[in-house]
């Protein structure tokens, strides 16, 4: 795929045709927007769904911004013909959902509740007459409560839980179900869940955050091959990481050796395992006095590494990093004694996020030169601002279009540079519950009135809907 920049007037859609220069996508290229079930979907006790761990994270006192919880949310489980709606005039081609563990396997074993996959049946019904291709995220934080009590993450046993529930899924969507991601970001299960406690389920330890990276590296490839035995051969099968956008904060030996402590913590003890079939040596080295790894077993990165067809990315913001010290407890398994962390400079989003397209490039095209045979998908990108709907009832959001605007730049440049994405899916359709900030970040491109329900499309959602319309970016 190559991109194409044409200097030609756009001849689609809106009142006047728009003239100058088009930063054109390439054909086929797939607009989405991503959700997640915890985030939106509500309906925390129907169907017999039993807590996850974000469930009792949430009702924890001093754990979620205003002690708020996904019970609610954004009540998608209810609303979501209206929203499938809301994606078709959008124009988007793809959209990203995750399924709920304890919704279809409430405790993590046995069989499933039909009437928990009976919403992600109606769902794909609706995505498909409305010409939205599904993309369906088997696990996106919401571990049974049940699988926790028995040891969670860190314990071998939830890997090949999740590899059961992968084939219950895939047995009810797989004839409709073009492409699956196993995980979506490890990083943030493994080391915010169990390493510095700020996600569910608020472990602090770095040993148990290592065990988990690792049997999430597992479950990964034992669902993709259950995956690859129940879909049909022309399913795509992927993986979503959050990899992180590193950058030194002088040109010293010791600022890039931080980068690269981090870059074995956060980027390769996922990628190696998983396209490589190996452990980073330096992260075993780094990590020597946390853990001796023998919780990893023969045939073990055989598993991690069973081919995959793509490789989603979220990106938000880069990480300038030095030698020097963090705070602890953290997220980097005792690389904080080494590395200390700079705010980069320039402007923020809500969550207090540099914003800072370059990162995103850099990270595409690591991608094209360490990764070349593998197709990307951008499965997340966008930003939280503190919107709110005016007096004549609109949302007026120009940050966040220019954030997008910039971002999918960016994306345009990685391909015209030979970088193979084949996708984009904006983070998010709705506004929604922000794990550990609950409902104070906004991140949709449409504003959701918590209160009454009522969604309004923000100006970024008109905008992203023409650069839909039209294949590209206006220049
Ligand atoms: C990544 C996560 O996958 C998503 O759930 C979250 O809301 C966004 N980042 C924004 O923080």
């Amino acid at each position: 795929m190559t991109a194409v920049d044409e200097a030609r007037p756009a001849t689609a859609p809106g009142p006047r045709p728009e003239t100058g220069t088009v930063l054109r996508f390439p054909t086929g290229f797939r607009w989405g927007t991503a959700t997640a079930a915890y985030q939106i979907e509500g309906g925390a006790t129907e169907h017999g769904r039993t807590p996850s761990i974000w469930d009792t994270f949430s009702r924890t006192p001093g754990k979620v911004r205003n002690g708020d919880t996904g019970d609610i949310a954004a009540d998608h489980l209810h609303r979501m013909p209206d929203d499938v709606a809301l994606m078709k005039e959008l124009g988007v081609t793809d959209y990203r959902f995750s399924v709920s563990w304890p919704r279809v396997q409430p405790t993590g074993r046995g069989p499933a509740v039909e009437r928990g996959l009976d919403f992600y049946r109606r769902l794909v019904d609706e995505l498909l007459a409305a010409g939205i291709r599904p993309v369906a995220t088997l696990y996106h934080w919401d571990l049974p409560q049940e699988l926790e009590d028995a040891g969670g993450w860190p314990e071998r046993d939830t890997a090949h839980r999740f590899a059961e529930y992968a084939g219950l899924v895939a047995g009810a969507l797989g004839d409709r179900v073009p492409t699956w991601t196993t995980l979506n970001e490890p990083w943030c299960a493994a080391f915010l869940g169990y390493g510095n406690g700020v996600h569910a389920p608020g472990r602090t330890s770095d040993p148990a955050a290592l065990r988990a990276a690792h049997h999430l590296n597992l479950a990964h490839g034992a669902g993709a091959r259950v995956l690859r035995d129940r879909l049909p051969g022309t399913a795509e099968i992927s993986l979503t990481l959050n990899l992180h956008a590193l950058r030194p904060l002088t040109d010293t030996d010791a600022d890039r050796d931080a980068v690269r402590r981090i870059d074995a913590v956060a980027n390769r003890i996922f990628l190696d395992p998983v396209f490589h079939g190996r452990l980073p040596e330096d992260l075993v080295e780094d990590t020597a006095d946390v853990t001796d790894w023998s919780f990893v077993r023969d045939g073990d990165l055989e598993v991690t590494s069973t081919p995959i067809d793509s490789l989603g990315i979220n990106y938000y913001s880069p990480s300038v990093v030095s030698a020097g010290t963090s705070e602890s407890p953290s997220p980097w398994a005792g690389a904080e004694r080494h590395v200390a962390f700079t705010p980069a400079a320039g402007p923020r989003t809500a969550m207090d996020w540099p914003v800072d397209a370059d990162g995103l490039y850099e990270l595409l095209t690591r991608l094209r030169d360490e990764l070349p045979s593998v197709p990307v998908l951008v499965t997340e990108n966008g930003a939280a601002y503190d919107d709110y709907a005016d007096p004549e009832g609109e949302v007026h959001d120009p940050e966040r279009v220019a954030y997008l605007d910039a971002h999918l730049a960016a994306v345009h440049r990685a391909i015209a540079d030979g970088v193979d994405v084949r996708g984009y899916f904006l983070w998010s359709l709705l506004d929604n519950f922000e794990w550990a900030y609950g409902y104070s970040k906004r991140f949709g491109i449409v504003h959701v009135d918590f209160a009454s329900q009522r969604r309004t499309a923000k100006d970024s959602a008109r905008w992203y809907a023409e650069a839909i319309a039209r294949g590209g970016l206006k220049r």
